[in-house]
């Protein structure tokens, strides 16, 4: 059939004629067979390809992709789109086989079914280490569609049985080493060398190596993954990676080496404050490389004491406060290839487990994701330069030098420069955050430490050969390894440059987790930094499956009497029961189901969340206020530039009210929770309770002639956002006349400005979030970057306060920003979990002429443009396959529409 298409202008008339509003609407007849769509990015378990998985029972999903502008709005008010009817998934276990057809692992037949998400594996069982080719076809709305692409993914060891490798390490440090509160402890170098004796069909390797290793075979690394593996609380759970080294094995003699650095479990401050800070012990070792040969024998390598290794290597000590030291002149030279002389080598000891159980990452492993070019290089005092990378960034330098063998090059990383040019390291508190490189005198030499990070936009540069040169140097950003999902832009410069700054801090701080800050002694994954940060970082990263691991973090921290802590891995012991903290742990949950449709962590996760509630509902209620509180608002603007918190009490809110309100609002996810998963008694105690405490809350803290409490933002915004005010209008003008008496400033610490741009908008003043947002005075994120902030500060006056506490490099003030970038400004919010159907309603307001934005939602990228010009709106958006969408403009009734590309026109309101 010839595609169609035409144009079609409708006119409505506006309600008030005022206004004048009409749309043009382009709309295209779908074209009658399916040529113009695929379907592509196939995953398991949210990865693409993923190898040595451990879920026994994966989940697949796919997308369904038009290209070209072929694919356009069927009808108005059908929302028929483009729409999967049934699918068909083949699993076989050879390429062969998957290409005949033969689905000999799992053949669903055709299935009738709009599911493209997350669809569970139901055929034979699988066994450890086989490998699975997929493929899968669709029907849609507008026919039948070839089958995919292949994808794969390869099943991990899943039984302790499988493993015969045993645990080595060396449980004491050497004479250069020190193990004190600046511990300096060397890289350990375990080698091991075999045969392969035939030709090989595949070769896999499974290691575990905490805190970080290295590992490569016959001098070639195995992945170019950094700072592998994922941390975790070593004693509840440890995670293998597995990979493919079929190419790196050569018949007859091979090497494997690994390179142990200390990560997390040799912790950066031991035998310092052992109540406060855990430790693992020494770092160790478990590898096994399993071969399999062409005729269909196998073999295996397997970490034990016949390994060799050494700790007298080029890395002297490697410190993630610290820094790393790296001796050049003390290189191996081909240790880690076959034939080296290993005769000084000691053989490693067995070791103990860590005690975790041992389990596949899934989370995305970590990589060098960015290269940033330095802007200059000065000479500060003599010999001493100052390299500014032009952005705070978190990751290293990489250098180029050429000298004479012995001589060392000394770098200091900071976030900012004193007054006389040198690097200000004060608010790094007792992180020394040096790297020392000491030249091996062989031409030119390139380094970069591999073991360690650092947070910082300058570095100095001491003891460098020769004058340094921009292009000796360059950034090396270090994150996840997952990608950008969003773009936003609009025509505000200062919100641009602000959204900017938003991506390196969130991108500064994965690390596996999600930590605080990536710079001073600290660098804490801590929960309240993200109980609402989360949702919104997830608009801009894939942050599915890191955050799903940290959730499974969070569980492990739990203790057996139900309390949950404010950091975890619990690294630091820290268990102060409060619910805006650990409350973290339900808010992720809920931005994993809205954001990515994946219910499973509320699944896996709702007992502990349970057993935490009622742990601190029967500690702490009284009378029905949770009166338990930590943290209060935190980092609210105090009243004068140099302080951290406020000491004004007309700023402050109480923590009672924060407590209680958050209370109510988690017994409400739990009950609407437990009605999803089928739970009734609880869905009706929970509601129960819920009620409870919201007429408690209001008794307490409602004032008879104002809002709450001693009437802060906070203290309003709180049961405002939770549905707990009966007054709702009464209590949000409390709330307008505060932000209009500040000059429209913000007032809000960490717990406030997590609901304070929707709150305003979604209760009727986006102009005043609007204005917020655009501020460039104290206290606001435009003051940020208007004094040069190129991140979020951990202070609102972090150009002022006290280096105790003073990180340039924080995400937690955020807040809800990001989410309002999307959801308010571009109108791009999910409406169905995982963004099946989406609500597209944005605001526009006086002063912003434009916005562009794309989301890569969970079925495909959303776009949603718009444009004020000359008295007209004008708006474009796209939405994806098997999806749709509810759209609403000002004035008109709601329009339900589906896949596809929309273009909308309007005079102006
Ligand atoms: C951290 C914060 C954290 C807070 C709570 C700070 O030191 O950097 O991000 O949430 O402590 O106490």
């Amino acid at each position: 059939m010839r595609p169609k298409c035409f144009v079609c202008t409708l006119i409505f008339p506006g309600d008030n004629m005022r206004t004048h509003v009409y749309y043009m609407i382009l709309f295209f007849l779908a074209v009658g067979r399916a040529g113009a769509q695929r379907v592509e990015l196939l995953q398991c378990e949210q990865l693409t390809d993923p190898l040595g998985i451990d879920v026994r029972a994966p989940r697949l999903s796919w997308q369904i992709a038009t290209s070209g502008p072929a694919q356009r709005r069927e009808d108005i008010g059908g929302v028929k789109g483009l729409r999967q009817t049934a699918y068909e998934v083949l699993v076989a276990s050879s390429p062969a086989l998957l290409e005949a057809g033969k689905g000999d692992l799992w053949h669903s037949g055709k299935v009738a079914s709009d599911q493209s998400r997350m669809i569970l594996y139901k055929g034979v069982p699988l066994r450890s280490r086989i490998t699975c080719y997929w493929k899968v076809r669709v029907w849609t709305s507008a026919g039948e569609m070839e089958w995919s692409a292949p994808a794969v993914w390869s099943m991990g060891l899943l039984e302790p049985t499988d493993w015969k490798a045993k645990w080595i390490g060396y449980e004491h440090g050497f004479p250069w080493d020190s193990v004190s509160k600046f511990s300096r402890l060397s890289a350990r170098y375990f080698r091991k060398e075999f045969q392969a004796a035939k030709a090989v069909r595949r070769a896999t390797v499974y290691i575990a190596g905490p805190g970080h290793y290295e590992c490569s075979i016959n001098g070639q690394r195995v992945s170019n993954q950094v700072l592998a593996e994922a941390p975790t609380d070593y004693t509840k759970s440890v995670k293998y990676n597995a990979f493919d080294v079929t190419k790196e094995i050569r018949p007859g003699a091979n090497a494997i080496g690994v390179v142990l650095g200390n990560g997390r479990f040799f912790t950066m401050r031991p035998k310092y404050k052992p109540k406060k800070i855990k430790e693992f012990g020494f770092p160790r070792l478990l590898l096994q490389l399993e071969i399999e040969y062409n005729d269909g024998s196998r073999s295996s390598v397997v970490s034990d004491d016949n390994w060799k290794f050494t700790a007298d290597g080029p890395i002297r000590s490697n410190n993630e406060y610290d820094g790393e030291e790296y001796d050049a002149t003390r290189e191996l030279k081909g240790w880690d290839r076959p034939g080296y002389a290993d005769a000084r080598w000691l053989h490693p000891e067995q070791v103990p487990s860590p005690g975790g159980r041992l389990t596949a990452q899934m989370n995305e492993l970590i990589a060098v994701k960015k290269i940033v070019s330095p802007v200059s290089v000065l000479e500060s005092r003599p010999g001493v330069y100052i390299l500014d990378m032009g952005q705070n960034m978190a990751g290293w330098v990489q250098m180029k030098v050429k000298g004479q063998r012995g001589q060392r090059v000394v770098l200091r990383y900071g976030e900012t420069l004193q007054k006389d040019g040198d690097i200000y390291t004060a608010n790094l508190r007792d992180a020394r955050v040096t790297d020392i490189y000491t030249l091996k005198g062989e031409g030119e030499e390139v380094w970069h430490p591999v073991f360690v990070f650092h947070g910082f936009r300058y570095v100095s540069i001491e003891g460098y050969p020769g004058k340094p040169a921009v292009a000796d140097f360059e950034g090396q950003v270090v994150y996840d390894d997952i990608p950008t999902i969003g773009e936003f832009r609009c025509s505000d410069t200062l919100l641009n440059r602000i959204y900017r700054n938003a991506w390196w801090g969130i991108a500064s701080n994965y690390k596996g987790m999600p930590m605080d800050c990536p710079q001073r002694n600290e660098r804490m994954p801590w929960l309240g930094d993200r109980t609402t940060g989360a949702l919104g970082e997830s608009y801009l990263f894939g942050n599915e499956n890191l955050y799903a691991k940290w959730l499974d973090d969070i569980e492990d921290s739990q203790k057996p009497d139900g309390s949950l802590p404010d950091v975890a891995p619990a690294y630091w012991n820290y268990y102060s029961d409060n619910m805006t903290w650990p409350g973290a742990y339900l808010t992720i949950a809920e931005m994993l189901y809205q954001q990515f449709g994946d219910r499973r962590p509320i699944e896996r996760h709702y007992a502990s969340m349970k057993k935490w509630l009622t742990y601190m509902s029967g500690k702490y209620l009284r009378d029905g206020i949770l009166w338990k509180d930590k943290y209060g608002d935190w980092c609210v603007p105090p009243e004068s530039p140099k302080l951290i918190h406020s000491k004004d009490s007309s700023r402050i809110t109480d923590g009672a009210l924060i407590a209680t309100a958050y209370y109510y609002h988690f017994l409400e996810l739990m009950s609407r929770w437990a009605g999803m998963l089928h739970r009734d008694d609880d869905h009706v105690t929970f509601a129960a309770l819920a009620e409870k405490a919201r007429s408690a809350f209001n008794r307490k803290f409602r004032t008879p002639d104002a809002g709450y409490s001693n009437n802060t933002v906070t203290a309003n915004l709180l049961p405002l956002s939770f549905g707990m005010a009966s007054d709702s209008e009464r209590v949000f003008r409390q709330i307008v006349d505060k932000v209009v008496k500040d000059g429209d400033h913000i007032s809000t610490g960490v717990i406030g400005t997590q609901w304070l741009m929707r709150g305003l908008t979604r209760f009727g003043r986006p102009d005043l979030a609007w204005r917020i947002a655009t501020n460039t005075t104290y206290p606001s994120w435009g003051y940020m970057a208007e004094r040069g902030a190129t991140t979020i500060w951990e202070l609102w006056n972090g150009d002022s306060a006290d280096p105790a506490m003073n990180s340039h490099n924080h995400v937690m003030l955020l807040g809800d920003l990001l989410t309002w970038l999307y959801e308010d400004l571009a109108g791009i919010a999910p409406m169905e979990p995982g963004f099946r159907v989406i609500r597209m309603k944005p605001c526009f307001p006086e002063g912003l002429s434009s916005v562009e934005a794309s989301y890569r939602s969970p079925y495909g990228l959303i776009v949603s443009r718009w444009k004020k010009e000359g008295g007209r709106l004008s708006w474009d958006i796209t939405i994806p396959g098997n999806a749709s969408a509810e759209v609403y403009l000002p004035g008109r009734p709601v329009e339900k529409i589906g896949a596809g590309s929309y273009h909308f026109e309007m005079d102006h309101l």
